[in-house]
């Protein structure tokens, strides 16, 4: 939270919001926008992969619905396969002809038959498909580094290896690009239960024959980021260890980034529900979503002890609610509602990680389809778009924005023992040259009314919803959809009311 968002004792008044446009700030990565596929539940199974058979409508195996849902969000990378999955994944079994590939049991989610139908040629499509780099995750639990650095020249080798030449047999000759690259998943637990140390020693190694032959990723920008394990909420050592590392690393490996994994569970195991709740229960998952601040603080002073000139990233690359499972699913499949609740959830963590733009450029919401705080649900044909979905999608403008110092008094919204912010504010200045502001009145209860001096106009949109629980179902997909805010202008301030429990963003203009 900005210092001044902190301890106000007004209740109701109008909000005042000042704009700093002249001392402009760092970018906010259009990477923070990331998503995450990985195959669990129906996320790729029905998700995103119907097969090219299905009466569901589809280019080459991929729903069309979602796809062009998708490109609307100008997704910028899609992380695949996990997750836990990843661990487990062997990428030789979702290669070649559909019917010659391995059936493993799913382990970790569900303990359902895995077809391996939805491979790495299957993937690569589907984010071309809807505009996004691939993040790949190798698996360094039960893989090998040779495994994981065969499957990366598979994909990324131009020359005429023997790899490339496969691959070319399996319909792709051109080599793809791989942007990131996860080097394990959650070590600590579900990838190997390693200590810090133990993950090091493996993660040096794949970092260090993991190469990308890709000649369009030779330089620059283009490179290929390997992001390293960092901590989960409480675990501190793998950040520290990794950082340690890295400093006195030598010439033969080097990391981009270290992650760091955050749900908004209210406590684990996840018990909130995700419909039919009340203040309660908002105020618990607001509290609690609150802390990424400060997890995303105290990674960045690990690695500011190793990294003063910040070289490396946090991708927060695993974040969202993790609920209690709807009734009557899978536990396993992690499938739950997604209410305007989830949506204040994805702007106020979006809004944290504008204000660490300088240390976090790559983060995933969990998950893209189906899965945990989903963009979008499906059963069989049918398609509905989630309160989060809106939001991702109203905050395109702030994708690669420059964040603009913003000051304003967020005042209390107290429910029990949360003391929480009533409001919230972000703004940055769009590659357009726009200037754009994301205001959310977290209060369940009461509007509030944000009062910009030196504006005349705004336009954008607000999203509301009857109740904090209100959802988007198949029969009423419209429930929590934007409209268009209203804004007043007198005396050279600019006033902008938004309903209780609301995220909007507009873009003003002096
Ligand atoms: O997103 C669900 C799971 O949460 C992921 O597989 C794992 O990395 C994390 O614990």
């Amino acid at each position: 939270m900005p210092a001044a968002a902190q301890g106000s004792a007004r209740a109701n008044g109008p909000v005042e919001v000042r704009l700093d446009p002249s001392r402009p700030g760092p970018v906010i990565d259009r990477h923070v926008f990331g998503q995450f596929a990985e195959h669990l539940g129906t996320g790729i199974y029905d998700g995103v992969w119907v097969g090219r058979d299905s009466p569901i409508p589809n280019v080459r195996g991929i729903r069309s619905d979602v796809v062009a849902a998708l490109k609307a969000l100008k997704v910028p990378n899609v992380r695949w396969p996990g997750g836990c999955f990843a661990d487990e994944y062997h990428w030789r079994d979702g290669i070649g002809p559909a019917d010659k590939r391995r059936v493993q049991i799913n382990s970790n989610w569900g303990g359902v038959p895995e077809p391996n139908s939805f491979g790495t040629h299957e993937f690569m499509d589907f984010a071309e498909q809807i505009g996004a780099d691939a993040y790949i995750s190798v698996n360094i639990g039960s893989g090998t580094a040779a495994e994981a650095a065969a499957w990366i020249e598979y994909m990324t080798a131009e020359k005429d290896t023997t790899l490339a030449r496969e691959r070319a047999a399996n319909g792709h000759p051109a080599p793809w690009k791989v942007p990131i690259l996860g080097l394990g998943n959650e070590n600590w637990g579900c990838g190997g239960a390693m200590s810090a140390t133990h993950y090091v020693e493996e993660m040096k190694r794949f970092a260090a024959f993991t190469r990308n032959y890709n000649p369009a990723q030779r330089e620059g920008a283009a490179r290929m980021k390997r992001i390293a394990v960092g901590w989960d909420s409480d675990k501190l050592d793998y950040t520290e260890e990794v950082m340690k590392a890295w400093k006195d690393r030598v010439y033969s490996w080097d990391i981009e980034g270290v992650s760091l994994h955050k749900y908004t569970t209210g406590g684990w195991p996840p018990h909130l529900p995700s419909t039919g709740f009340g203040h309660d229960q908002y105020a618990e998952a607001i509290a609690d979503t609150l802390t990424m601040d400060s997890l995303i603080a105290k990674q960045s002073a690990i690695m500011d002890k190793y990294d003063p000139e910040k070289k490396l990233l946090i991708a927060v690359d695993e974040w969202g609610a993790w609920l209690e499972p709807a009734p009557g699913s899978n536990p396993g499949f992690l499938q739950q509602q997604n209410s305007m609740r989830d949506a204040i959830i994805a702007a106020l963590n979006v809004n944290i990680f504008a204000r660490h733009a300088e240390r976090v450029k790559i983060a995933n919401i969990a998950q893209m389809v189906n899965v945990l705080q989903a963009m979008i649900l499906t059963d069989g044909g049918k398609m509905v778009l989630t309160p989060t979905y809106h939001a991702f999608r109203m905050y395109v403008p702030f994708q690669d924005a420059r964040v603009v110092p913003v000051a304003f008094d967020a005042g209390q919204y107290v429910n029990g023992k949360h003391r929480l912010p009533r409001v919230d504010a972000m703004a940055a200045k769009a590659t357009d040259g726009t200037l754009w502001l994301s205001l959310v009145n977290v209060d369940p209860a009461r509007p509030a009314t944000f009062r910009l001096p030196g504006f005349a106009s705004a336009s954008g949109e607000v999203l509301g919803a009857p109740k904090v629980d209100s959802v988007n179902t198949f029969a009423a997909p419209a429930t929590v959809a934007p409209r268009a805010v209203s804004a007043r202008a007198k005396g050279g301030v600019l006033s902008i009311e938004l309903p209780p429990h609301s995220v909007s963003v507009v873009k003003v203009m002096p």
